[in-house]
């Protein structure tokens, strides 16, 4: 622990997320916490590390650092950060959002272990799940999104976590998280909420009884695409048990990219609210379009989870998906037309990014094993950034006039 200051916990969002978990007085003077570019930390004599020692040995948090492997001064910022903003009572920063959900995955689960992950997650998640998880002796059942009766079926004696996401990629699908807290409870499971999309603006799971919340900080958090990073939040008896692991295997982040961290986060509620504002106007103005077939995002009514998502979020974020009335290639040509976003993955920056998925996340798969995950060439994830509202439909419908509308059939209802 490098920071002895008690949290600042008072304020609205923004306040919080410009003051929380930083100390007032800073070295030097300095306004802004500075990077501290080291890997190591040294003792001024044999009496200090003797008591370093004693404390950890004791399972006490130290009071000073060590080494880089087990925390920087920044990192424990941006983790006071994130906990206040998040509800909880620690936070753990890692190299990347899959360092995040990995190393939690590995502290929780032995062989033996079976867990629930629902179907419409990230999929370097399912594949991690599914491909390495299994060598390590630990199952997984993947149920659909939505679908509870099938959760709670899942649920065995040895199921130790219950992994959902909310909202999903790309049909942005938003998970009951009371309602999977309730299931996963009744059998003693942990459950872990990925809310990357969700961002703590727009939601905040510890609150609705999760356990553990998982966030890509790459996406909204970091909020620049200038940075790899994740979190994981909750009890500290659990972050503490994380946080062991980690210092085994090691996905932290670098003092440079723990600054940009810090640095995006004082922004996120102003980031956050424009975010909101474009994908609820660009949703609403995309599902009027006569060349657009089906729009899901879940300030919409017509998307399936709009009654869960308006119970649970105060937003519901900047990522809009649709189909469009045409082929792949047709849809090809209306995203080369727009001028504004860039054609790539990712989503949660300033910049906006589109994407084709099933020519990008999907590209590997041929059509007949696309469509059985639901993936058509016709659609578009749009990740909008914090350009002006106007400014985004009025490249929306240039590109929009291009499509060459053809007959199209529209997806029969229950598909993801
Ligand atoms: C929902 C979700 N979880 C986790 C990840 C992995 O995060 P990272 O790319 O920072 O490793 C992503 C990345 O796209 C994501 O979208």
């Amino acid at each position: 622990m490098f920071i002895t200051e008690p949290e600042r916990e008072e304020g609205h969002f923004s306040t919080r997320s410009v003051h929380a978990g930083e100390p007032k007085e800073k070295p030097f003077g300095s306004l802004t916490m500075p990077i501290v570019q080291t890997s190591t930390y040294h003792f001024e004599d044999t009496a200090a590390l003797i008591e370093h020692m004693e404390r950890k040995e004791a399972g006490l948090e130290p009071l000073r650092g060590e080494y880089g492997r087990y925390g920087n001064p920044t990192q424990e910022v941006v983790e006071r950060k994130l906990a206040a903003l998040d509800g909880g009572e620690r936070a753990l920063v890692f190299a990347s959002g899959m360092a995040a959900v990995t190393t939690t995955l590995l502290t929780f689960l032995s062989a033996g272990d079976h867990f629930v992950l629902t179907e419409d997650c990230y999929r370097k998640t399912r594949q991690f799940s599914l491909e390495v998880m299994s060598r390590l002796g630990v199952t997984c059942s993947i149920v659909p999104q939505g679908d509870y009766a099938k959760m709670e079926e899942a649920m065995r004696p040895e199921t130790r976590l219950v992994v959902g996401e909310t909202p999903t990629n790309p049909y942005l699908r938003v998970i009951d998280i009371p309602r999977v807290v309730e299931i996963a409870r009744r059998h003693g499971a942990l459950t872990l909420i990925d809310a990357t999309f969700g961002t703590p603006y727009n939601i905040r799971p510890l609150e609705y009884g999760a356990d553990l919340v998982v966030h890509s900080a790459t996406k909204y958090l970091g909020g620049h695409n200038d940075l790899l990073a994740g979190a994981v939040i909750g009890r500290a008896e659990l972050i503490a048990r994380i946080r062991e692991m980690q210092g085994m295997l090691g996905g932290v982040a670098a003092p440079n990219t723990l600054y940009l961290l810090l640095r995006g986060l004082k922004t996120l509620g102003l980031r956050m609210a424009r975010h909101n504002e474009n994908g609820q106007r660009v949703a609403e103005f995309l599902e009027r379009h006569p060349a657009v077939c089906r729009v899901w995002y879940p300030g919409l009514p017509s998307h399936p989870d709009h009654e869960v998502a308006a119970r649970l979020m105060s937003g519901f974020g900047g990522v809009v998906s649709f189909e469009l009335k045409t082929d792949l290639q047709g849809t090809a040509a209306f995203i080369d037309a727009l001028k504004l976003p860039y054609m790539g993955p990712s989503l949660g920056g300033v910049e906006s990014i589109v994407e084709q998925p099933a020519l990008m996340s999907h590209f590997t798969l041929d059509e007949a094993e696309r469509e059985a995950l639901g993936i058509r060439g016709e659609l578009v994830r749009y990740a909008l950034g914090i350009e002006d509202t106007q400014d985004l439909i009025a490249d929306l419908a240039q590109a929009l006039e291009r499509v060459p509308v053809k007959a199209h059939t529209l997806a029969e209802d229950g598909r993801p």
